[in-house]
């Protein structure tokens, strides 16, 4: 198989085209060239999949206050308060942004409708009916498709980061020179060389066996930039989402927190409401809380599921509200105007992941990380319902900015991008037995689901653990031996994921938003500000901690 670099450096190469990637190619200056990659096709993300909306405080001063409160309270008070100010005070001019490149948001007269969420104290979610991430996606990429200096390419799985230290000179500051990219078309892999890179590839809730996510969201990025040495936060906040359609069928099929926001109910099969006896908010708790709540009630009554009600809306405010969902359920002979639909919890969201400053920028020059790849400290241990899109939006922008303003700097100030050595495979075969990769892949998922989900105990993470470092030097060792593919590139990206969560898992001694561990049940004051590190540079010692921060700790 021949496998061949670019000639020239490409000025930005996008690694994933969601939100986050999109709204980042977009935003920076047309005189740079800009290379946008999707490992399948360009809608395969968690992006067009979103439903309930974009949260943005559109009411004025009071409104910001009380979004920064809410998303602070559903973080556990984990969330870094200068971030969350920042990105909230960016939630206006996002939407009017997209207004001006024609998103076509639900309105009712002159103003946005404005949904409601868990966790929310106000009606401040902005959306398209119910399949807001479709609309979006649509925007964005009429907008691209008329842009030249931008280049979609799908079908394009990048296979690990190309930095000065993967080169072998680690004397020079780590510096990312590019990616080494499978070509599934043609099963090349192509070295693309670049002056600045942004990992936009989303998030991990794969490394689970139920998930409301598409089949590729296996945390590439995270895995990727692990390896090339960026530190990686709070990987133990894997959000549950409390309301996926319960039918085998369906695979994954959210049910949008928005119906909870218009009124829809949680019920038991007997018709009995059980969410006030959790939480004074009810159906609109904070995320962790209903999923926990859920999962408490299936396993006390040894049910398959619980039920969301809100047929006593009628058809009418159903089909204006909810029209893509109904529509679905339908398919599956669920009627959500006349009966409560069958729900369970399912991964959903990875609130942490690669560490990055305010402009997304990470641990190694000319790295950035945006959207549900990176840690930017807006969601803390519980991420509030629609703060991701707006965050892909913000951090987008923040990336695209800074690329444009260091551009002409960094070519003044670094050496040009060396030539990278070509994609070396002289040493692997073809792949013998491919049952071992999808084997691997279940048994990964299984042990994720049942031992590190929405209720957790040091022994079961600990057998976790163990079956991971197993399968990890299974899977290092078939990596090593064979020709890649795409299935085996995702399960290597999964597998260092699954261990990094269970890792930071394992090193927070309480329990915290999606965090919670029968051995820890407490949240201790002294960690409410700590985040969970795993720093490369501490392999062989201590991989991942959750360090007491300085200010927290009891003086004298
Ligand atoms: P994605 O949209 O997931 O895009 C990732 C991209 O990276 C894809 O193009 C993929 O092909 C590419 N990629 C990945 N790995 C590689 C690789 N190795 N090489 C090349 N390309 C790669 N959030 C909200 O704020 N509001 C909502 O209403 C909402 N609803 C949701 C509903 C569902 C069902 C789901 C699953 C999520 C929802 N979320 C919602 C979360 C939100 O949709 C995601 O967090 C967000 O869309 C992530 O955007 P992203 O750009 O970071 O990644
Ligand atoms: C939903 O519509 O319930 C998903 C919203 C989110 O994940 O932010």
């Amino acid at each position: 198989m021949p496998h061949s670099s670019l000639n020239s450096p490409i000025d930005v190469l996008i690694i994933g085209s969601g939100a986050a990637g999109l709204s980042a190619a977009l935003r920076l200056p047309s005189y740079l060239t800009v290379l946008l990659l999707s490992k399948s096709s360009i809608n395969a993300g968690s992006t067009p999949w979103a439903q309930g909306g974009i949260a943005a405080a559109l009411g004025g001063i009071d409104d910001i206050e009380q979004h920064i409160q809410d998303t602070c309270r559903a973080g556990n008070e984990l969330p870094d308060v200068a971030v969350v100010r920042r990105v909230v005070e960016a939630g206006a001019e996002q939407i009017d942004w997209l207004l001006a490149l024609g998103m076509p948001f639900s309105s009712e007269s002159t103003h946005l409708h404005l949904t409601r969420e868990g966790g929310h104290g106000a009606r401040r979610i902005a959306h398209a009916a119910d399949h807001t991430g479709r609309t979006l996606m649509e925007t964005l990429l009429d907008t691209v498709h008329a842009r030249t200096n931008i280049t979609v390419r799908e079908h394009q799985l990048a296979v690990d980061l190309i930095t000065t230290h993967r080169l072998g000179h680690i004397d020079q500051p780590n510096r990312c020179l590019g990616a080494y990219v499978l070509d599934l078309q043609s099963d090349r892999v192509n070295a693309l060389r670049a002056q600045h890179v942004i990992l936009a590839t989303g998030g991990a809730a794969k490394a689970y066996l139920y998930t409301t996510n598409p089949d590729g969201s296996t945390g590439d990025g995270i895995a990727m930039g692990w390896r090339a040495g960026c530190r990686v936060a709070n990987m133990e906040f894997m959000q549950f989402h409390p309301t996926c359609l319960f039918e085998p069928r369906a695979k994954s099929f959210l049910i949008s927190e928005a119906v909870r926001g218009e009124g829809g109910v949680l019920l038991l099969p007997d018709g009995t409401r059980f969410m006030p006896n959790y939480h004074p908010d009810a159906e609109l708790a904070p995320r962790d809380v209903v999923a926990r709540a859920i999962d408490s009630e299936i396993k006390r009554l040894g049910i398959d599921c619980v039920y969301l009600d809100i047929s006593f809306k009628g058809r009418a405010f159903i089909e204006e509200h909810f029209p893509m969902i109904h529509q679905r359920c339908l398919q599956y002979g669920y009627d959500m105007t006349t009966q409560p639909l069958p729900v369970v919890p399912a991964a959903h969201y990875t609130c942490g992941g690669i560490v990055v400053d305010e402009h997304g920028h990470t641990d190694i020059a000319g790295l950035y990380a945006i959207g549900e790849t990176s840690h930017t400290g807006l969601h803390g241990a519980n991420r509030l319902a629609s703060n991701s899109l707006l965050e892909c939006l913000v951090y987008g922008e923040a990336a695209a900015r800074h690329i444009a303003e260091r551009h002409d700097l960094a070519h003044s100030r670094n050496p040009p991008i060396p030539a990278v050595p070509d994609w070396d495979d002289s040493q692997v075969t073809d792949a013998d037995e491919a049952v071992i990769v999808t084997h691997n892949w279940d048994e990964l998922r299984r042990a994720m689901w049942d031992y590190v989900g929405i209720v957790r105990t040091t022994k079961r993470l600990q057998r976790a653990e163990h079956r991971i470092a197993l399968l990890r030097r299974e899977i290092q060792d078939y990596y090593a031996h064979f020709r890649v593919s795409n299935n085996l590139i995702e399960l290597r990206n999964l597998v260092d994921v699954a261990d990094l969560i269970v890792r930071s898992a394992l090193s927070r001694h309480e329990s915290r938003g999606l965090h919670f561990t029968r051995d820890y049940p407490e949240s201790l004051p002294a960690l409410a500000h700590a985040n969970t590190l795993c720093s490369p540079s501490n392999v062989g010692h201590k991989l991942c901690e959750t360090p007491i921060p300085a200010s927290s700790e009891p003086s004298g």
